[in-house]
């Protein structure tokens, strides 16, 4: 595993395991039953999400990056110069390589992401080909208010990354509020540059979430895997099956995790009674249409500036700036 080159501090503000324990017995005290989709990412879960990106099925992360391969010098001058990146999930940091060629005279690089393995390689990486760009990594849950470390240089304007489609990882609701917290991090110049996966042919979506491979079953099966390590649950990994299905009139995907038979489960000191064929949700992916991402925007007092999206139209990258901000 990479280190940290030594002048690159990590701030490690990684969810504790009594903040695990409460936010899963909470989600199973709901009814249909739940479970937080921030835990998929341990080591093993990001290793395992970095190979679903793989999959020829999942279009999304091929359709980014295509994107940005395109757009990257106009996405970089509609940013602007000496800007602080602050990216929210940035995973391997394939994408942000890509903005980060493109940005001129970035202040400082603030990757925020609740997995410690992918960040700590994903910036060893990335403070290799950018050794003049100050990398303040921050390992938490950015849906949490954090205090965000200070960088050395003054920073014309704070952009917020935030790639991959995990706006889509949350309900309507939600997303007006992340956007809303965005935008106070931003400030008046700031910009978010957020992508967006778009509405398609429910086969399509469908198919990108059930990779023939099973990689994605094997990713969402890993999250009890690790309840039953770090909680010392005691799921049966046969007696739970990964299923997604796309409901068309909520324009979103949704991942369960199905109970294969009737079953009692210990998890966190409770016992938890499973029916066969219950259904525990774990994940969703809202898909949007320019129309409606504007109108989520809208909600949380931001306007679209730009959209671009990739040859085929999968995928959309679109920046944010608060309404009625000067261009
Ligand atoms: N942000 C990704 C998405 O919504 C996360 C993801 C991809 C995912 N495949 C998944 C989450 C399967 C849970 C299960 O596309």
């Amino acid at each position: 595993m990479n280190t940290l080159p030594s002048e690159i501090r990590l701030y490690d503000l990684h969810p504790s395991d009594a903040d695990i324990r409460s936010d899963v017995l909470e989600g199973l005290a709901r009814r249909p039953k739940q479970l937080p989709s921030k835990y998929f990412y341990d080591a093993r879960g990001s290793e395992l999400f970095e190979c679903i990106c793989e999959q020829p099925e999942y279009y999304l992360t091929r359709a980014e990056i295509a994107l940005m391969r395109t757009h990257a010098a106009a996405i970089g001058a509609a940013l602007g110069p000496h800007a602080l990146l602050l990216e929210y999930g940035s995973g391997s940091g394939t994408k942000t390589g890509l903005l980060l060629e493109h940005l001129p005279e970035v202040a400082a690089y603030v990757p925020v992401e609740i997995s410690r393995s992918a960040l700590t390689e994903s910036v060893a990486r990335l403070s290799e080909r950018f050794a003049d760009i100050q990398m303040l990594p921050v390992c938490a849950d950015f849906t949490q208010p954090i205090t965000l470390p200070q960088p050395a240089r003054r920073p014309a304007r704070t952009v917020i990354y935030f790639p991959g489609s995990t706006i889509g990882n949350f309900s309507a609701d939600q997303a007006v509020q992340l956007l809303t917290q965005m935008r106070r991090a931003m400030g008046r110049n700031g910009a978010a540059l957020i992508g967006v996966d778009l509405v398609k042919s429910p086969q399509r979506i469908e198919a990108a979430y059930n990779d023939a491979a099973g990689v994605t079953a094997e990713f969402t099966l890993n999250l009890l895997t690790r309840l039953n390590r770090e909680l010392g649950a005691n799921f049966d990994l046969g007696a739970f099956r990964h299923r997604a299905r796309y409901h068309p009139e909520r324009e979103r995907i949704e991942t369960y995790i199905i109970s294969r038979c009737e079953q009692q489960v210990r998890v966190g000191g409770h016992r938890v009674h499973f029916a066969a064929g219950e259904a525990m949700r774990v994940e969703l992916s809202c898909k949007y249409s320019p129309a409606s991402f504007a109108h989520i925007a809208t909600r949380a007092d931001l306007s679209v500036s730009d959209l671009w999206t990739d040859a085929e139209g999968l995928f959309s990258v679109q920046c944010l700036r608060p309404a009625g901000a000067p261009g």
